[in-house]
């Protein structure tokens, strides 16, 4: 875990697992986390939510009810089914699984547990749907220390309000920072529009005006404004920064992002996720936007504050922008609940057609007649502020009518990936295109997209749309990233390979009794991606017995490692009388152990080679080769 970019106060689950916890004594800003290490519960506002109670909770909720309040479902074996509440669809791909304390759908690949459910369907917050879910079991959410709930949210925004106030009127007082702003273009009235401030220099400038009491360090603690040191001291987070607050959809202020004027580093450092801040889901610059237009005929999503702000300052109020993450499923709903023209800006250059490549992906599930979604890119060495200063509003609206509708980069982006001019290389973009296609909903824009490929390909689209069908699985999935570029190699599971890795996971995911027995040891030393998470999962499955799915997925909720943990608990795996999960669990632990060792002895074989074995190693290479020989290797 970074500490940076630190995980959600309210959302870090925290398994007993010693790995875990030395982890968190890696974070940078000791905050909170301190408090939570200790305690071993998870702090939440002014009051604590133990982690024993979420899982208690998340085991006990029963999901069928929680989705078949808003959703209609049937059942179907040891499962239920329904059309999915997240896209539209006729024929139901959405599935709830009791066992499981899960859902999902095959469709557009929503899934998530009771709490996930809630979040998305009601767009409660993490604490809010915890009440909601407890209330509907009628129990209390307990709450340690000072519990006064009615006070806790309220003194939070009202904090961050006063602090974007007096950093506006810091910005007044400083000329180098008035200098600043204006170099970049922005005049006052949009400065005031978007609430831009100015952080002063000092360790403690906001600690001596806002943090008089205990109590009120605490909320200053809570809103990531200062951060806490070992020694228990405090320090302001924000120095000497241009200040940009980020508001919610309210217009309530609930994080900031602070951009140095000089050569510093980070260029910008934004609020740590909070109670009151998620930075996958916000878009900056969205109320400023719904204040300016009485409608929103469209929006443009940008990369940064200064996007934003600068098109904002050349009469385009609809630019929004993501806060230096992709864009999300979470941006993308919020995105389509205001407009059906969404327009993507990106530079020009590699990077940035990899990030369209990856906004392209995570849009297709949200395609359908009467959405118009379009990428624009800039030219080289540009964006859209330079872009926008130099060229003007209008060069900048053609630029996005110019932009290239969702097919077209597509169907572009694939071509060029392919010799087009041979009938190998048109078979692969139709097998690339496949599962891109198939995350489309069925359609009247999925047929056009299929008659463009089909065009493009050379043959007739009901030929390809056989093509696409046969082999097409509902689970299937393309790569995250560099789908483009990524040449699909089959990977052995003998080898010990990503796969095993995997396929472990999955399988303690959907049944987390199964790996109460594994041993641990056989995991020390292999270094694979995803070996971590596989430990840290072992280690919770054996510290809490009783643990689920759901329960697993909600502590890894927040954390980057686990963003693909509810995909592997979808997939279904066969339950026959035949299948053991322990035992095969305890197989994949046996193949990592083997690639593991053969990898060390590969690495000491090429250090040998460049002539530099320490004595101990020497020695390690000599009883590794003996032991792999005994083992038939
Ligand atoms: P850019 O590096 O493209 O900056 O980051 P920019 O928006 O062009 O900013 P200026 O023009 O140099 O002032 C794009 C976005 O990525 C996030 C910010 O949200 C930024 O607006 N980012 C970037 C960070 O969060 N931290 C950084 O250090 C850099
Ligand atoms: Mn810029």
């Amino acid at each position: 875990m970074l500490c940076t970019e630190v995980d959600t106060v309210d959302r870090l689950a925290l398994p007993r697992s010693g790995s875990l916890k030395i982890t968190i004594i890696h974070l940078e800003p000791g905050d909170v986390w301190v408090h939570a290490l200790r305690t071993r519960r998870l702090f939440y506002m002014t009051g604590l939510i133990p982690q024993d109670f979420i899982d208690d909770l998340i085991a006990r909720a029963d999901i069928v009810e929680v989705v078949g309040r808003r959703t209609q479902l049937k059942k179907a074996g040891r499962e239920f089914k329904g059309c999915c509440p997240f896209h539209d669809e006729k024929t139901p791909s959405f599935t709830v699984s009791p066992g499981k304390g899960f859902y999902h759908c095959f469709g557009c690949g929503a899934h998530g547990t009771a709490i996930g459910f809630l979040m998305e369907f009601d767009h409660m917050s993490f604490v809010e749907a915890i009440e909601s879910l407890a209330n509907s079991m009628g129990v209390e959410v307990p709450r340690s220390e000072s519990d006064q709930p009615a006070r806790r949210y309220d003194e939070l925004f009202s904090l961050m309000d006063t602090v974007a106030r007096h950093w506006q009127s810091c910005l007044k007082e400083s000329p180098k920072a008035v200098e600043y702003i204006k170099t970049r273009g922005i005049d006052g009235s949009t400065a005031k529009r978007f609430g831009i401030g100015y952080a002063p220099d000092g360790w403690s400038d906001l600690l001596d005006k806002f943090g008089k009491s205990e109590e009120a360090t605490e909320r200053l603690l809570a809103t990531g404004l200062i951060i806490q040191k070992d020694n228990g001291k405090h320090y302001d987070r924000f120095r000497d920064r241009l200040m940009f607050p980020i508001r919610d959809a309210r217009g309530r202020t609930i994080g900031f992002g602070g951009r140095t004027m000089g050569d510093g580093e980070p260029k910008y450092l934004n609020s740590p996720e909070t109670v009151l801040f998620h930075k996958g889901r916000e878009l900056y610059g969205l109320y400023e936007a719904r204040q300016a237009l009485r409608s929103i005929d469209r929006l443009v999503v940008v990369e940064g504050y200064m996007d934003t702000v600068a098109l904002a300052r050349h009469g385009i109020d609809f630019a929004v922008a993501t806060l230096g993450t992709a864009t999300t499923d979470e941006h993308l709903n919020r995105l389509f609940r205001l407009t059906e023209n969404a327009y993507f800006a990106f530079d020009g250059d590699r990077a940035g057609r990899k990030a369209a490549w990856r906004a392209l992906e995570n849009a297709l599930p949200q395609v359908r007649e009467g959405r118009q979604i379009r990428f624009v890119f800039l030219p080289e060495g540009q964006d859209p502020d330079s872009f926008v200063n130099d060229a003007g509003a209008d060069a900048f609206v053609k630029m996005m009518d110019a932009g290239l509708p969702l097919s077209e980069f597509l169907i572009q982006e694939l071509s060029s990936q392919v010799d087009m001019e041979t009938i190998d290389g048109r078979a692969k973009l139709a097998e690339m295109a496949r599962p891109l296609v198939n995350k489309i909903p069925a359609g009247i824009y999925r047929e056009l997209l299929i008659e463009s490929l089909a065009t493009a390909v050379g043959i007739t689209s009901p030929k390809l749309e056989k093509m696409m069908a046969a082999g097409s699985s509902a689970n299937e999935r393309v790569p995250y990233s560099g789908a483009v570029t990524a040449k699909k190699r089959p990977r052995s599971m003998a080898s010990g390979g990503p796969s095993v890795v995997r396929r472990a996971l999955t399988l303690i995911l959907n049944y987390p009794q199964a790996g109460r027995k594994l041993d641990i040891e056989k995991l020390a030393g292999v270094r694979r991606a995803g070996v971590d998470l596989l430990i840290a999962l072992i280690e919770t499955v054996q510290s809490e017995p009783n643990i689920t799915t759901a329960g697993l997925l909600e502590r890894w909720r927040h954390d980057e490692k686990g963003r693909h943990l509810g995909k592997l608990a979808a997939v279904d795996l066969p339950a026959d009388d035949e299948f053991d999960p322990a035992a095969e669990l305890d197989e994949c632990l046996q193949q990592l152990a083997i690639a593991g060792r053969k990898e060390r002895i590969e690495f000491l074989i090429e250090k040998q080679r460049l002539g530099g074995l320490s004595d101990d190693e020497r020695s390690e290479l000599r009883q590794r080769h003996q032991g792999h020989q005994d083992q038939g290797l």
